[in-house]
């Protein structure tokens, strides 16, 4: 099958940005070891990084008819602000597990709400960059045969 991984605005940044919070590990590197493990269980993992919501809108718009079964989405801090982000996903009726490299729930306030973790599947977080590791296991076993 088909999945979708998308990452949030900063994510580019990953591996140079804050360290001591989202880890050394860059987002090429990530998006490379996901890409080959969803390889090895036989299925296909496209990957965008957008700074730009309308961006992820889009593609998550595209999803709905270019085959996609699975939705992984690290909206990075659109989580705490992106209706239209929210809207889109609820559109494409897509299943949908959010993941965040740190445990939002453990930092500031304005981080503790998500326009996501109602209409998940599940939420990954606090686990770096193996919450993405966990969250495409899970993906992979919730596939349609
Ligand atoms: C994040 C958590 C968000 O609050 C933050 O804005 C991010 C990254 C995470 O992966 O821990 O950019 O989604």
């Amino acid at each position: 099958a088909r999945l979708l991984l998308l990452h949030g605005p900063n994510l580019n940044l990953l591996g140079v940005r804050e360290p001591e919070i989202y880890g050394a590990l860059t987002l090429e590197a990530l998006n490379a070891d996901l890409r080959a493990r969803a390889q090895a269980a036989g299925h296909t993992l496209d990957i965008l990084q957008s700074n730009a919501e309308h961006v992820l809108v889009e593609r998550v718009q595209a999803a709905r008819s270019d085959g996609t079964a699975f939705i992984l989405i690290n909206p990075a801090a659109f989580t705490h602000t992106s209706v239209a982000l929210r809207d889109a996903l609820a559109a494409v009726a897509l299943p949908f597990i959010e993941i965040h490299l740190s445990n939002p729930h453990a930092r500031e306030p304005f981080r503790q709400h998500s326009y996501f973790s109602d209409k998940a599947v599940g939420v990954i977080c606090g686990f770096g960059a193996d919450s993405y590791r966990y969250a495409l296991d899970a993906a992979l076993k919730r596939l349609p045969a």
